[in-house]
């Protein structure tokens, strides 16, 4: 194949050949792996962070023996890490990997028992679990218990070394994708320049499922829009939380109960910071981007809409975009207007600007498409809805795995995602709403922990966003989310995208090799889809034939049959990449479509 390939040496030499690089790998490896004294819990990502006064400190690393290869590792004094959002400064050379604290932390601050809720439901005390404020727990934790032992050796477990935060800013990426959302409130400046660092090998390393054979061939897995895997610091901290941590939150006066509850808070102090939201209680813990677009549905919608409103969707939406708001119109009796795409599968924004009315109160639309990776101008769209005073959703569950996220610069009132998209747990996802939005939609489920006070007559709501948080929530989902968070920052988003962007452009020219083969959706700006036809084979045969190859992709109507009939299809077959994706993946899928029995 003579297509040419992007030079990855520059900007996306990764890291591993310089003596500098091979002593933070070890240096990494040390701390991860031979640490004896493994943490409890990761440290709140809101700066600067000290417990009692003291700042938190690293633990000293013995040094290894000189003939493992973590001999380089430094057998330096304890140093204390200043967290910047989440990361170490720069004077830090290694990543935020769940450091220790020792020394300085202070004595476990016992819950004081005149100020200890009674830890059982309905006391109707105004500091109880129930009633009071989460807060209250957060500001008496320990982040690590010195006194609580740690009788599971964590360090067992495998650990791939992850991304290193120095980082060499070199100079900004021109891509459009990254414009207009990286600069205001952009959350991980320590990854904005870390181009120059991307390195696929290193980071496939991370994830155990990609090291598989399926039907007898490495799998290549090209089916991440549909769900992504996972790196292992996710099934890491999953396991923690269930093998050490569990608990219920906001609930109970014990150790683990603020440990869950900590935990928990600060997977929402971590979405607040992946979306650029200004407040943590602008994030609502859901089951996922359909739960959440029901959730506004439901609350917003039927509070907002009346007979003859009307809800302003595209024809890009996918089924969990488009059911919930009928259902809406059906109950309210407004109507649902629809923008239409163009032949390359972008949105005629002529016609957006044009079906915008007075009457016009929501409008929902993807950022992403999931079956054409059509990537919309939500920062043009946004504007234009608020113009006539409608409130806009944004889905971002296909773009949140490829682009930096600032809801704040975008100025969306509702923006919504799923965390298995991010390479997080499935069953858990959030729902970013404006805080003033937020505080006057009513409940949708009811339950426990939403409530203030309950008697028969009368129920008085927690605020937002308990009181869209009923029952007992996907802890362990929020810690995984958290950590996936964690590792997508500490890979970088900007360079992630940057590097995916390279191999959208590639495999796009690759798969144009393929004889009769039919691109769906050729939009200018895309992310990650790469959904085609071949005609005269079926979509599923081809699907087949490649898993067959060990490639999976997704043959189907990908839950958005209105973009896919717009070009007379029901079915595509839709490859989708990730970070993790090769060149070399690329071609493999290529060469197996070359060969696919044609009669
Ligand atoms: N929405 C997911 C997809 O696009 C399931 O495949």
């Amino acid at each position: 194949m003579s297509i040419h390939r992007p030079d990855l040496t520059s900007p996306f030499a990764g890291f591993g050949a310089g003596s500098e690089d091979t002593a933070l790998i070890a240096s990494l490896v040390g701390e991860v792996f031979h640490g004896k004294a493994l943490p409890s819990l990761d440290l709140p990502v809101t700066p600067p962070v000290t417990l009692a006064g003291q700042p938190y400190v690293l633990s000293t690393l013995p040094s290894s023996p000189a003939s493992s290869p973590e001999a380089a590792v430094p057998s330096s004094g304890s140093r204390d890490i200043s967290l910047n959002g989440g990361f170490p400064t720069t004077s830090s050379s290694a990543p935020p990997v769940h450091p220790t604290v020792v020394g300085a932390a202070p004595e476990k601050t016992d819950v004081e028992a005149t100020e200890t809720p009674s830890g059982t439901h309905g006391s109707g005390r105004s500091d109880s679990y129930e009633y009071g404020e989460p807060r209250f727990y957060l500001e008496n934790l320990t982040a690590q218990s010195p006194d609580v032992p740690v009788e599971k050796d964590f360090s067992t477990l495998r650990r791939t070394p992850s991304f290193p935060s120095e980082i060499q800013v070199e100079s900004e990426p021109d891509f459009y994708f990254l414009k207009g959302i990286q600069g205001v409130g952009f959350q991980n400046p320590a990854a904005s320049g870390s181009l120059s660092r991307f390195d696929v090998e290193g980071v496939r390393r991370d994830f155990p499922a990609l090291h598989q054979r399926v039907n007898g061939h490495p799998l290549i897995y090209l089916d991440n829009a549909a769900t992504t895997h996972k790196p292992q610091a996710i099934l890491d901290a999953t396991s923690q939380f269930y093998g050490r941590d569990n608990s219920n939150i906001h609930r109970a006066a014990h150790v683990l109960a603020e440990r869950s509850t900590k935990l928990f808070e600060s997977g929402r102090e971590k979405v607040r910071q992946f979306l650029g939201a200004a407040d943590a209680k602008e994030i609502v813990f859901l089951r996922g981007t359909t739960e959440a677009i029901n959730l506004v549905a439901n609350s917003y919608g039927r509070r907002h809409v009346g007979p003859g409103d009307e809800i302003l969707l595209t024809q890009l939406e996918h089924h969990a975009n488009i059911v919930p708001w009928q259902l809406l119109a059906q109950q309210t009796g407004a109507v649902i207007r629809v923008v239409p795409i163009n032949d390359r599968g972008e949105l005629i924004l002529e016609e957006f600007a044009r079906l915008l009315t007075p009457r016009t109160k929501i409008v929902s639309v993807t950022h992403v498409s999931n079956a054409l990776g059509t990537i919309n101008p939500v920062e043009q769209i946004i504007p234009l809805a608020h113009a006539v005073g409608a409130v806009v959703l944004v889905d971002g569950a296909q773009s949140t795995p490829h682009i930096p996220i600032n809801v704040s610069a975008l100025d969306a009132d509702f923006f919504v995602f799923s965390a298995h998209k991010i390479f997080g747990p499935t069953g858990i996802g959030a729902l970013y709403g404006k805080k003033h939005l937020l505080d006057e939609m009513p409940p949708w489920q009811g339950g426990g922990h939403m409530i203030q006070d309950v008697t028969f007559e009368k129920t008085i709501y927690r605020p937002a966003p308990e009181k869209f948080e009923a029952g007992t929530p996907d802890i362990a989902g929020v810690v995984g989310l958290g950590a996936a968070i964690d590792y997508l920052f500490r890979v970088g988003i900007p360079a992630l995208a940057a590097y995916e962007h390279s191999l959208l452009e590639y495999a796009t020219q690759a798969l144009s090799t393929v004889p009769g083969l039919k691109p769906i959706g050729t939009a200018a700006h895309k992310a990650s889809v790469l959904s085609f036809i071949l005609p005269g084979i079926s979509n599923d045969a081809i699907a087949k034939h490649l898993d067959k190859q060990g490639i999976a992709v997704r043959a189907g109507h990908h839950c958005a049959l209105p973009a896919q009939r717009h070009f007379g299809q029901d079915t595509t077959v839709r490859p989708s990449l990730a970070f993790y994706n090769t060149f070399d993946e690329v071609d493999a899928l290529v060469a197996a479509l070359h060969q696919l029995p044609r009669h």
